[in-house]
């Protein structure tokens, strides 16, 4: 056992876990009128309800012991103050200075990234505004209509995600689009109904040498010059948003065009750096601004709230509880509001790259599970999909329920529709029906004893299956940036219990590594050794197909 796993904290939960997994939500509720009163929290511009969870007041308290004995306070004052929390790349994750709108230094070594933060702000406003008044136009004098986004995982799924939630602030002669996958059907069919001449491409990565983006950024480029007749359009019609100045200008991108973000900003941390240039280009600087200041606002919230009622460290510790406790290997994420249906693939990649670790800070394997498997869909979608496993399968799936109180567009009854079934299915899920209250039901409705008896099995619901509800008043910049940082902090909250660092990702190379030699077989037909049978049956039925030259050697 691990020096965590043997600790009297820890220890104390696994005791208190074989009594709390047969807690009835019904019962608590029963038993306490102001549960809700007691469980619910008010961060920035969020209210969290999170009375719908499996715990009592002495589960809360082992939690917070854990998250005391495991150093969270001071973890979370090292998040902000610029230690190297990324240990094992020697970096700091200061994403929290990105937007920080105290005006106060914020020191790495001892030098202020705020200057620099502000720099770029002031520059991607600049741009943007010349991209949305028409000022800033193409190689043949026409203004842009459309900015492509090229880019992958952090470069793509954040700004993506946003551009979408605000996509009611969105002008219509002014479209962004976003390309990320290596497939070429990615781009042809974002590129087919555009012209050349008015379509703005911007080249976002972190390194500037991902395969996927660099791949889609050079046949864009082709497809401009092509179409355009001149290789000098490319300095007109591309930016790029990358921390490898070096590497944008070989591509020929003017050092004017080049947003410049820093390696204290992770991939998947990075919507609130220069990464958001098509946020700010779809919806105004001013909005991206009001985003940050949502983001700000968790922040302080993070930093100074008691953990007792403090939103990430709430969120984070409830995730811990199911995790490590109660043997939940997923965790749900279902916006009531198709304004964010690309929420829950944006916090796949900031969760599972983040929580998905087996080895500790120590450098040790990991002796409890970490990050489970997050997924989801916008409600209600969801009901009429995979709800039915979440209602009566067999695994328990806390789930996230995001609703906006107000509605962004007023058509008839559909907000209070949204709404209705949102709270019903945390209603369901939680408080269930029981066997005879299912059998009671259907012979009031004239079922036939003996029928009511043999279906009431089919129809009830066992209950107790956790949910929060995080109530946005309704979907602002501010709102969703304040959402988004809800969940970064939820991530290192949890991190901390977990002794992981949420800030590398070396398990994304050895794929990337093997590509190489897989790509060098398919383009040369050639095997020098070494691949595995499996590998090397799969390329022998790709030849055969037609799709590639023969493989040396292939009877
Ligand atoms: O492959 C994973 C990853 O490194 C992510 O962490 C990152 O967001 C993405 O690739 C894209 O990287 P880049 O911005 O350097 O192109």
């Amino acid at each position: 056992m691990s020096a965590l796993t043997r600790s009297p904290a820890w220890q104390a939960l696994e005791t208190h876990a074989l009594t709390a997994r047969r807690l009835s939500l019904r019962t608590l509720f029963r038993e306490d009128p102001a549960r809700f009163e007691t469980h619910s929290l008010v961060a920035g511009p969020l209210f969290i309800d999170w009375s719908k969870h499996l715990v009592t007041r002495e589960t809360w308290q082992l939690l917070l012991s854990l998250a005391r004995q495991q150093g969270l306070e001071s973890a979370i004052g090292d998040l902000f103050g610029g230690t190297l929390v990324n240990h094992t790349e020697r970096r700091a994750a200061l994403h929290t200075a990105l937007r920080d709108r105290s005006g106060q230094a914020v020191l790495l070594d001892g030098h202020d990234v705020m200057p620099g933060v502000r720099d770029v702000l002031a520059r991607m406003r600049r741009f943007s505004d010349a991209i949305r008044d028409g000022s800033l136009r193409g190689h043949t004098g026409l203004p842009f209509d459309v900015v492509v986004n090229i880019g992958i995982g952090g470069s793509d799924l954040g700004p993506l995600m946003v551009v979408e939630a605000l996509r009611a602030h969105m002008r219509d002669d002014l479209r962004v689009r976003f390309v990320s996958n290596v497939d070429d059907t990615h781009l042809v069919e974002t590129l087919r109904d555009l012209d050349p001449a008015r379509t703005l491409f911007i080249v976002s990565s972190k390194t500037f040498t991902t395969q996927e983006t660099m791949t889609n950024a050079a046949s864009a480029r082709q497809w401009l010059v092509t179409s355009l007749g001149d290789e000098a359009a490319v300095g007109a019609h591309f930016a790029a948003v990358s921390t490898n100045v070096g590497a944008t200008a070989e591509f020929g991108i003017p050092a004017d065009r080049v947003f410049e973000f820093w390696d204290w900003v992770g991939g998947r941390y990075s919507l609130w750096s220069a990464i958001g240039l098509p946020i700010a280009i779809a919806v105004g600087m001013d909005r991206f601004e009001a985003l940050l200041e949502g983001a700000h606002a968790m922040d302080q919230h993070f930093r100074s709230a008691p953990l007792e009622i403090n939103g990430p460290v709430v969120l984070g510790l409830l995730g811990v509880w199911y995790t490590n406790f109660l043997g939940c290997a997923t965790h749900a994420v279902l916006p009531y509001d198709q304004y964010l249906h690309r929420l829950p693939a944006y916090l796949q990649q900031l969760d599972m790259e983040s929580s998905g670790k087996r080895i500790d800070r120590a450098g040790s394997p990991v002796e409890h599970a970490t990050g489970p498997v997050l997924w989801g869909e916008a409600g209600t979608n969801g009901q009429h999909a995979f709800f039915q496993l979440l209602h009566q399968g067999t695994q328990m799936v806390p789930a996230d329920f995001i609703v906006a109180a107000r509605g962004a567009r007023q058509l008839g009854r559909h907000h209070d529709i949204l709404l209705a079934n949102c709270l019903a299915q945390t209603q369901a899920l939680a408080f269930g029906k029981t066997e005879s209250e299912a059998r009671g039901e259907m012979e009031r409705a004239g079922v036939p004893t003996e029928e009511a008896r043999r279906l009431a099995p089919y129809r009830t619901f066992p209950g107790n299956r956790p949910s929060t509800t995080i109530l946005l008043e309704s979907l602002t910049p501010a709102s969703l940036g304040a959402l988004i940082a809800l969940y970064e902090h939820r991530v290192y909250v949890q991190s901390v219990i977990w002794e992981i660092n949420p800030f590398d990702q070396w398990g994304v190379e050895l794929g990337k590594q093997l590509a190489g030699g897989v790509l060098s077989i398919l383009e040369t037909g050639q095997d020098r050794g070494g691949m595995d049978g499996s590998t090397l049956g799969l390329l022998s039925r790709i030849a055969k197909a037609g799709a590639i030259s023969p493989i040396q050697g292939d009877p």
